[in-house]
């Protein structure tokens, strides 16, 4: 088989077979196939499209290129949840134990965050002492006494993605459907749970800024985790201004802890119930949607699933009196806050706006390597459709260095939009694909 053959068959509108797929995949993983020659593939595949046959194809041998975790020495049912990446996402932190509660088997692998968009990882790194890089034996072994385990990647979880993806980020052809949705699914597949509920995002702070765009992805994506013998859903959920009120590492835990006593932003817990919903049904733990909602919201109300919390992040390494007093975590010397220009009603919070605020102030990565501060960031005091009186405070800022508190002061400031009429609210949930 040649590389050229591959590419010529792309570029001029062909159908690639499971073989040539599996190929180059296999190939380029070993080092085998340059870049050159994959960076034109990937070129003639943003041009060309992929079928479902080529993309789901490409699905499974990037998750066979390396580790695939194996979940069966969990005993139940095991499901992961996805999110493509938001702005005060803390869902993973609330959804989780009042899944675990109620019998699910949450053996999750979770990243970190990049740019605008915050990640699980670095958010329970709020907690001293915990660990994030869990052996496999201790993952299994956490997942089957305590229902639930949240752990980093591991570095062999589908190589080929990670190579294929650092190629398409110099290469522009990272906004490829097929790619994005091959690339998403490849490590949810090889992460081993039976069943993943995907929380696609859509709006200003997301990777989907249209309706359309996230349906189709989400459409994708539920396809080929049928195709790989998966329970799926897709949940298509709002994110043109963040989720809850609190964006950034430490700041985010204490609203995730706060929402588990049952005193949680509307939005994020909404967003929880729906999600571990799906999860709940197509894990066989509830009959209906009505009755999966009625258990999740159970949890929070009796404190079991603040109880999980405190049992998971206390196997993890960290401790009891972090979670009873997450007030603990927040090390920010300097906080400030903004206020209202003028009254009325706020019409916009544009979320990609107050992520880049908040790693502004500290606690984003800009690249890969940078060095995070777990205490920097925002709490909104309103959320779009309140109505605000001039000079009322929107948000409050924290920060450990003066310089960066200025500039992200700045730049939250230009974040808001307002109107004098009320502001419509645009629903939690756009859509969902099962
Ligand atoms: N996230 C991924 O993991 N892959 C993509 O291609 C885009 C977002």
């Amino acid at each position: 088989m040649r590389m050229y053959d591959i590419i010529k068959t792309k570029r001029d509108g062909g159908v690639l077979s499971k073989e040539q797929i599996d190929y180059f995949v296999k190939e380029y993983t070993n080092g085998m196939i340059p870049d050159y020659q994959v960076a034109a593939l990937l070129m003639a595949v943003y041009f060309q499209g992929m079928n479902e046959a080529e993309t789901l194809a490409l699905t499974l041998a990037m998750a066979e290129s390396g580790d695939c975790l194996s979940l069966s020495a969990i005993h139940g049912v095991t499901a992961d949840k996805h999110s493509t990446g938001g702005v005060g996402d803390k869902t993973t932190l609330v959804l989780a134990p009042m899944a675990a509660v109620l019998g699910v088997k949450m053996a999750k692998m979770s990243g970190r965050g990049l740019g605008h968009t915050g990640g699980t990882i670095d958010k329970l790194e709020s907690f001293p002492g915990f660990s994030t890089a869990l052996s496999e034996e201790k993952f299994i072994q956490n997942v089957n006494t305590i229902g639930m385990a949240i752990t980093g990647q591991t570095g062999n979880l589908a190589p080929a993605d990670k190579k294929l993806y650092a190629l398409r980020d110099v290469t522009d052809t990272v906004d490829s459907l097929p790619l994005i949705a091959s690339s998403i699914m490849s490590k949810k597949i090889a992460a081993g749970a039976d069943t993943i509920v995907l929380d696609v995002k859509v709006g200003s702070g997301a990777f989907m800024k249209t309706e359309e765009a996230a349906r189709k992805l989400a459409k994708e994506m539920v396809r080929i985790g049928h195709g790989a013998g998966r329970k799926t859903a897709a949940v298509i959920s709002e994110m043109d201004e963040p989720l809850g009120f609190a964006v950034g590492n430490a700041l985010e835990v204490i609203e995730a802890i706060d929402t588990l006593k049952g005193n949680g932003p509307k939005d994020l817990e909404d967003l929880c119930v729906a999600l571990g919903s799906y999860m709940l049904v197509s894990a066989g733990k509830a009959d209906s949607l009505e009755e999966a909602a009625d258990k999740l919201r159970g949890t929070l109300k009796d404190g079991s699933a603040y109880e999980k919390m405190i049992e998971f992040v206390t196997a993890q390494g960290g401790s009891r009196e972090d979670v009873e007093n997450p007030q603990r975590l927040l090390h920010a010397t300097y906080t400030d806050t903004i206020t209202a220009p003028k009254t009325g009603y706020i019409a916009h919070i544009q979320s990609e706006e107050v992520g880049l605020a908040a790693m502004t102030a500290g606690g984003g990565r800009e690249t890969k390597d940078s060095v995070i501060d777990l205490s920097a960031g925002i709490v909104l005091n309103k959320k779009v459709g309140d109505f605000v009186k001039e000079n009322e405070p929107l948000a409050r800022l924290y920060a450990n260095d003066k310089v960066k508190l200025e500039a992200a002061k700045n730049r939250l400031a230009g974040a808001y939009s307002f109107s004098e009429e009320p502001v419509p609210a645009r629903p939690l949930i756009h859509g969902v694909i099962t």
